[in-house]
């Protein structure tokens, strides 16, 4: 029994621009994210309040957050790392905090220069304040399904880090194949140990197209009743702390498979096109999910 509807939650903005050569004018970024608010996607996470040294694609961070427009009904989310960025997040009134970490213990170091026990106590003061400000809180934790440097992560140890997101008081977990090394098999497997744990409704799940499997794994996924997925328009991406990691899976691909099987994703087919169309041009490429080839070869 599949889902009758499923959530799409946009990270372009955030995952793909973080890793692009090109640092795009902001003005382009506003106008993207703005077209981005009218394709009916009913979540955006526009950037990240990190340190600009180690993301400079996102050092406009502040700007963008502040000078989007904020369509109605639309969720508008930005990663925080630490106390600084929070600060500067609720300044910049996101409505959606998302805290971050991974299952291996060296990616959490590459990406956040913090072993997992010192990210705990971090993490744990930014949810507190973010839920004492009225902000939700979301969580991803990453390299479930493998890490470019410790391969085979052991399910005890994302359940464990998954736990205590959840008890910091996230609502929503996010599991990220940060580098695409899932399979449809492993994925089942992985959400039959989760769901023992936590309900479905709780779980989103992130994938990186580095293989070609994720709309397998998100087919998979579906099968096991979670109807929360991220993706990035056109299948921008990827983690500069994570090497081999390409784009996320494509937005557009995502929600065209969706259509054709019948579940409703509120999406604007037309409209997404335009949006991935327009980002082609400051970016100075073309965008390679499979609706942008099939649009522009037919
Ligand atoms: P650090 O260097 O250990 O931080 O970085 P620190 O606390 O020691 O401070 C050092 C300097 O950074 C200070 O400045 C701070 O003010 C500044 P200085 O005094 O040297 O001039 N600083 C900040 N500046 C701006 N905003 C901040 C901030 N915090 C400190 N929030 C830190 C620690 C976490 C900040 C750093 O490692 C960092 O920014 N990492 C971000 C890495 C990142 O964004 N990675 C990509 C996102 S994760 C991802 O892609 C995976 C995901 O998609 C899921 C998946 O696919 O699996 C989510
Ligand atoms: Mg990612």
């Amino acid at each position: 029994q599949l889902p009758k509807a499923v959530t799409i939650k946009e990270v372009g903005p955030r995952d793909g621009l973080q890793n692009e050569k090109i640092v795009i004018p902001v003005e382009d970024k506003i106008a993207w994210i703005n077209k981005l608010s009218h394709t009916g996607l009913p979540y955006i996470e526009v950037t990240s309040f990190v340190n600009p040294k180690w993301i400079p694609a996102l050092a406009d961070c502040y700007e963008v957050a502040t000078s989007i427009e904020r369509k109605e009904g639309v969720t508008y989310a930005a990663l925080v790392p630490n106390q600084r960025g929070l600060e500067k997040a609720l300044e910049a009134n996101i409505d959606e905090i998302s805290v971050f970490m991974s299952a291996s213990e060296s990616h959490n170091k590459q990406n956040i220069n913090k072993t997992i026990t010192e990210t705990y106590p971090i993490l744990e003061q930014v949810v507190r304040e973010a839920l004492a400000e009225g902000k939700s809180v979301r969580g991803y934790v990453s390299t479930v399904f493998g890490c470019p440097y410790e391969g085979h992560i052991e399910i005890d140890q994302v359940l464990k880090v998954s736990e205590k997101l959840f008890e910091m008081g996230i609502s929503e977990l996010s599991l990220g194949d940060t580098i695409g090394v899932a399979n449809p098999r492993q994925v089942q497997n992985v959400l039959e140990q989760f769901l023992r744990v936590f309900p479905k409704e709780r779980l989103a799940l992130h994938f990186h197209d580095t293989r070609g499997l994720a709309l397998a794994n998100i087919y998979a996924s579906l099968q096991m009743g979670i109807t929360t997925f991220d993706s990035s328009l056109g299948g921008l991406g990827g983690c500069p702390y994570a090497p081999g990691a390409s784009g996320n899976v494509a937005t557009d691909d995502v929600n065209y498979m969706l259509k054709q099987m019948g579940i409703e994703t509120n999406i604007d087919d037309e409209k997404l096109l335009e949006a991935a169309q327009y980002i082609e041009k400051p970016l100075n490429k073309k965008l390679m999910s499979h609706s942008l080839l099939v649009h522009s070869s037919n």
